[in-house]
């Protein structure tokens, strides 16, 4: 029933995530809730391991941001991808070393600069005016910073506009022609030290040939910083290896994306005379299928559709409001009865757009009932907010028939959280 999915099942008519009823989780913890599975993140991050056994896999930070389940990536030898010093901070607190650590981003706060100086972890820098800036401050600061230089490779994979990231369009990125230029102009300047070369092209990719041909996109250039006396110590090709969110529409796995792109980065490394480590930085793949989301029904709108209101809604996972993402839904309570009739899934938010699933075919559901959304654990929690005051959920972990809350669910006190009133208006 749940395909690959073998940390789900259905058991007496109830939803399963490892050993544990789901009916019992919305139960104990309330909904909405996040339920993740341990044992299928370190299978994800294995079956990584196995197609990958030579490269870095520097876990996505931004699609999953909980301390527990970066915690036992850490443990797992991931590295991290880091976009912000918050996510810099978090994942240092789960225990991942600063040589394992690249900071990303196209616009980063001055003071963050500072920050991951001191952390010691290498800067993906996006533009010369970044470079200009980060060797002034670090070599007024005494610091020496290895630097990749993040390069847009003009690449257009299928995927939702608002996640292509590798197009010439985009704002990410220094274009392949001016980089060889760039790396030489950093090997002269103070207080950095090029050592590598970072692409992302987008996520939810669902073929493989785009990596290729950003694998063949990031050797030529490669070459070219060679041919200026370069060294590249490191190739990072991003992450974006999609999942399958959709029960017919099917996804590459690590091992595809590896025999496609691992041919050609050995056999043109060779060829250049070059012996670089390869980084890979996924974030989906990794977690989205670990994670189901679980919503409790408030009632059945009979209207022009069935509206099944639920009590989570974009604030509580965004993704179908922000790119019409398909996540599966399963109705908890009832997952071995057949389809009844077709419904449309809102939330509690003010707006219409509050569209969680639409026209889905479900077993006859009403009020009390628990659904749960799939597929949850990338970019899910992550990008949750307080909008319309709504404290956002708690996140647990499952190990066998262990279940442990990993977050605690905000309440009324968190909404009010650092809010003041000036003297002036008491
Ligand atoms: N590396 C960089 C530099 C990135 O910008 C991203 C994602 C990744 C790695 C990880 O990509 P992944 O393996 O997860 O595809 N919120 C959107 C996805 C945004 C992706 C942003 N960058 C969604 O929910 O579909």
């Amino acid at each position: 029933m749940f395909g690959s999915k073998i940390h789900l099942s259905s058991r007496n008519n109830h939803l399963f995530i490892e050993d544990v009823d789901c009916a019992f989780l919305a139960e104990k913890f309330g909904t909405p809730l996040y339920v993740t599975s341990e044992s299928r993140l370190k299978e994800n991050f294995r079956t990584y391991h196995r197609a990958f056994p030579d490269a870095e896999k520097y876990f996505a930070v931004k699609a999953n941001g909980n301390l527990a389940i970066l915690r036992i990536l850490a443990r797992e030898g991931a590295g991290a991808d880091v976009f912000s010093s918050g996510e810099l901070s978090i994942v240092s607190l789960a225990g991942i070393s600063k040589e394992k650590i690249l900071f990303n981003g196209n616009s980063k706060r001055w003071d963050e600069h500072i920050m991951a100086m001191e952390a010691g972890v290498r800067i993906s820098v996006d533009s010369h005016e970044e470079l200009d800036l980060l060797s002034q401050v670090a070599s007024k600061k005494g610091h020496e910073v290895e630097v990749f230089l993040r390069i847009n490779p003009d690449i257009s994979p299928k995927t939702h506009p608002k996640i292509a990231t590798g197009l010439k369009t985009s704002k990410f990125g220094i274009a392949s022609e001016d980089v060889a230029e760039m790396f030489k102009r950093a090997m002269q300047l103070p207080g950095v030290e090029p050592v590598g070369l970072h692409c992302h092209i987008g996520s939810q990719i669902l073929d493989v040939l785009p990596f290729a041909e950003t694998m063949q996109k990031m050797m030529d250039i490669a070459n070219s910083v060679v041919d200026i006396g370069g060294e590249i110590r490191f190739l990072d090709i991003g992450g974006g290896l999609g999942i399958q969110y959709m029960p017919d529409v099917p996804a590459k796995t690590p091992d595809d994306l590896a025999k496609s792109i691992l041919p050609i980065f050995d056999s043109r490394c060779k060829e250049i005379g070059i012996h670089p480590k390869l980084i890979l930085e996924p974030g989906r793949s990794i977690v989205a299928d670990t994670t189901i989301m679980l919503t409790g029904v408030n009632l059945v709108k009979r209207a022009h559709v069935n509206f099944a209101a639920v009590d989570a809604g974009f604030n509580t996972l965004a993704r179908p409001m922000l790119y019409d993402a398909y996540h599966h839904v399963v109705a908890v309570n009832k997952a071995d009865e057949q389809p009844r009739d077709v419904y449309t899934v809102v939330g509690p938010i003010c707006e219409t757009g509050d569209i969680l699933a639409k026209d889905r075919r479900l077993p006859e559901i009403g009020h009390g009932d628990v659904l749960a959304f799939l597929d949850a654990g990338a970019y899910g929690f992550s990008m949750a907010s307080q909008y319309n005051g709504q404290p956002r959920p708690a996140e647990v972990l499952v190990s066998g028939s262990r279940a442990e809350i990993i977050r605690e669910a905000e309440d009324h006190s968190t909404l009010l959280a650092g809010q003041r009133i000036p003297a002036r208006l008491l």
